[in-house]
């Protein structure tokens, strides 16, 4: 990977000890790196510890005349080829989606031109608190930033859920996926995973979609070198790795979630969401009760996220996926015509171990005047091979 001049800012929290072991990472990598250290990361880990392991001075105070005298924090924010912030507590994040340039930190971030990844880590309430919420989507809306994480699991204070730092190993691999990779520097939307379309309070139509193909797709376009949004369906996976994770539940949501992200500035969107195609007319209020031998449910079309997307005048390169149980090529290629589709994907479903909630897949891709087949193999593969493919015809595009 090329060698770069990276400025690792570190936050108040007690992840900053992980930024040491990332310092360290990135330097046997081959980058320079430059630390700034705010108020409350210095009660976490001393600037000694970095300065040793960045072999830089490591800068603290955006008022301290003697430093700036070095390099002063605008040629700092020159200086740097990729910011990246590790761990990013709530506050900093807050004050970075406002704009703020009240500490070194945030001088920097409001001055440089480079990009800047924010790697979230802060106790599962605090991640999940509204205000912190609105103040990441300010951030997903931000064309400099990218959000990396956070991860799930056990927390230092006791608690369990979202919001553990990324491992150094992780973050090492994000800061140098890519940067030649069939994807490097596109703005990428995956839709993924099933819908579920509310009957009543607690019943939905749904379908076996787990969500592992859309998934997939995303770790491979990341690794690729692109920005990921996965609009995802219901499903039990977890997020991968520096892809932006929009959870959403019915069809309509999934469009207006799409819509969004694409609005944010999308150079190709891929729709592997098996979506209800119809939804109950009225969602009762409360449980419908059993009165009779047979019952009849009024179904209404679900708007067409893909076709929405698709039919755009700034509409991104569009790849659909098809999944058919019967003549698989003739109905693939009648959506790409009808939906004005670059690429689609056509699954066929009725082969056993296959498709819907399976970790492999064999798929055709059509594109007009052309197909492939890739498979059998794992969804993991498929999706690296299909990355790969997408970036060969999106490089050919007209613009
Ligand atoms: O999630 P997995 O378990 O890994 O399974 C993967 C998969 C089988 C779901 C996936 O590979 C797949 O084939 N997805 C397409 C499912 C499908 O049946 O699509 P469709 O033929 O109904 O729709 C065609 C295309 O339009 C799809 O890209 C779909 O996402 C999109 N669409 C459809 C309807 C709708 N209302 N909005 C849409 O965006």
């Amino acid at each position: 990977m090329a060698a770069r001049r990276i400025l690792l800012g570190v936050t108040g929290g007690i992840a900053a000890y992980k930024s040491a072991e990332l310092v360290r990472l990135l330097k046997k990598a081959g980058h320079e790196v430059r630390v700034v250290m705010t108020r409350g990361a210095e009660a976490f880990v001393t600037p000694l510890t970095f300065q040793a392991l960045s072999g830089e001075p490591v800068r603290t105070s955006l008022l301290d005349p003697e430093a700036e005298a070095g390099m002063g924090h605008i040629e700092l924010a020159k200086w740097a080829e990729q910011v990246l912030i590790a761990p990013a507590s709530a506050d900093f994040i807050a004050r970075l989606a406002q704009g703020m340039a009240d500490d070194l930190l945030t001088t920097v971030c409001c001055a440089t031109e480079a990009p800047i990844a924010v790697v979230p880590a802060m106790n599962q309430a605090m991640w999940r608190n509204a205000r912190t919420q609105r103040n990441i989507r300010l951030l997903q809306e931000d064309p400099q930033v990218v959000l990396w994480g956070p991860d799930q699991g056990a927390q230092a204070c006791g608690d369990t859920g979202p919001g553990r730092m990324l491992e150094p190993e992780v973050i090492l691999g994000l800061a140098d996926a890519g940067d030649d990779g069939a994807l490097a520097g596109k703005r990428v939307v995956i839709t993924a995973g099933p819908t579920r379309e509310p009957i009543d309070p607690v019943r939905y139509i749904s379908n076996h979609s787990s969500g592992r193909m859309g998934y997939a797709l995303a770790s491979a376009a990341r690794e690729a070198g692109a920005r990921v949004v996965l609009v995802s369906g219901p499903v039990t996976l977890a997020a991968p790795a520096g892809v932006d994770v929009r959870p959403v539940i019915t069809a309509e949501e999934m469009l207006r979630e799409a819509s969004r992200a694409v609005d944010e500035g999308c150079d190709l969107f891929i729709a592997t969401a098996a979506v209800a195609d119809y939804r109950p007319e009225i969602c009762a209020g409360d449980k419908i009760k059993k009165t009779g031998e047979t019952m009849a449910l009024s179904l209404v079309r679900n708007p067409d996220t893909l076709a929405t997307i698709a039919g755009r005048i700034d509409a991104p390169f569009t790849v659909g996926f098809a999944a058919e149980t019967t003549d698989v090529a003739h109905y693939a290629t009648d959506k790409l015509q009808r939906k004005k589709l670059n690429m689609i994907v056509a699954n066929d479903v009725s082969a056993p171990g296959l498709g819907f909630n399976s970790d492999n897949n064999a798929v055709t891709v059509f594109w007009p005047g052309g197909h492939e087949l890739i498979g059998p193999d794992s969804k993991a593969n498929i999706a690296r091979r299909l990355v790969t493919m997408i970036g060969e015809h999106l490089g050919r595009a007209p613009r």
